[in-house]
């Protein structure tokens, strides 16, 4: 029987109407929650994950600015600029949009956000506070994944998890957030690298698989066990003269091949992508009104 699919799209269209209550509620205090999301360079995937993110407020309500600079913007010039959007009192939520040129130091840059205004959950403070088990703001993929196995009944209580890539952005706090003695998390976590020596040996154990590597179709059937639930996390660019537009986008996990092994595995696109911009939405709506009532 081929795999149930997880439907991120409807999922987190779930998560954006529970959160226009909210969003509601501020709006009679007077307060629009704003978000603004600073671009640097002309990395064209990254020109259009931020505009999905600004198109995905407005629909909600959200006040959304996307604030573009050249690729050759020097560092002090990208400090001023998180500054300002620090002290405005319309942001409530900055999003540093990754990866930067290379000549700036990602973590310089997140240090400058105000921990309370990190909607991405990168600024150490909050990264320390997750781990701690205390979370302020979780980061946007992974807190995607968990409530996407919670919306579908998967429990991770109990169960081993496998993730594939250990990146800062989703592999690191994905771990660190499933291990946790919290409610949809207490699993038995492992994390596959460059280092691992087989990481088939280590997915075949595995009751759920999260791939997040960016290899294209990496995770075949004899990797996976009967029955595991399989998340890609993956967005994988392949040219393709017969596609319409030249490519073909392909997650991490062959879903074409795993379908018929797997009990449920999200689509690429539509899965996991979808869940982090609902969730960004959520973060950017909690920080409104963390830096408005909730702590005065
Ligand atoms: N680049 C890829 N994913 C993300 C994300 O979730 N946030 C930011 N800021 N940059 C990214």
């Amino acid at each position: 029987m081929p795999a149930k699919l997880i439907d991120g799209k409807a999922i987190a269209k779930q998560v954006k109407e529970e959160l226009k209550s909210d969003i509601a509620e501020l709006k009679e205090k007077g307060i629009v929650p704003g978000l603004a999301a600073v671009l640097v360079g002309d990395d064209p995937a990254s020109h259009i994950y931020v505009r999905s993110k600004s198109r995905a407020c407005k629909k909600l309500g959200i006040y959304s600015e996307v604030i573009e600079r050249p690729a050759d913007l020097k560092r002090e010039e990208l400090n001023r600029l998180i500054d300002e959007l620090n002290n405005r009192t319309d942001i409530h939520g900055i999003l540093i949009q990754s990866p930067l040129p290379k000549h700036l130091d990602e973590l310089e840059a997140v240090l400058y956000v105000n921990p309370h205004k990190d909607v991405d959950g990168f600024h150490p403070m909050n990264v320390g506070y997750m781990l701690l088990g205390s979370p302020v703001y979780l980061p946007c993929t992974p807190f995607g994944v968990i409530k996407m196995l919670d919306a579908s009944g998967v429990e991770p209580n109990g169960k081993k998890v496998v993730i594939l890539g250990r990146g800062n952005i989703v592999g690191k706090p994905l771990a660190a957030i499933l291990m946790q003695k919290w409610e949809g998390c207490n699993a038995t976590v492992t994390i596959c690298h460059t280092g691992t020596v087989d990481i088939a040996a280590e997915t075949r154990q595995a009751d759920i698989i999260v791939a997040a590597m960016g290899k294209d179709r990496f995770v075949k059937p004899d990797m996976i066990k009967e029955g595991a639930v399989l998340i890609d996390v993956g967005i994988n660019r392949v040219d393709d003269e017969t596609a319409e537009k030249g490519y073909r986008i392909y997650g991490d996990i062959d879903f074409e091949a795993c379908q018929e092994k797997a009990s449920m595995i999200t689509p690429v696109p539509g899965g996991v992508g979808p869940m982090t911009i609902a969730m960004l939405l959520y973060n950017t709506v909690r920080a409104a009104k963390i830096l408005t009532y909730e702590n005065k």
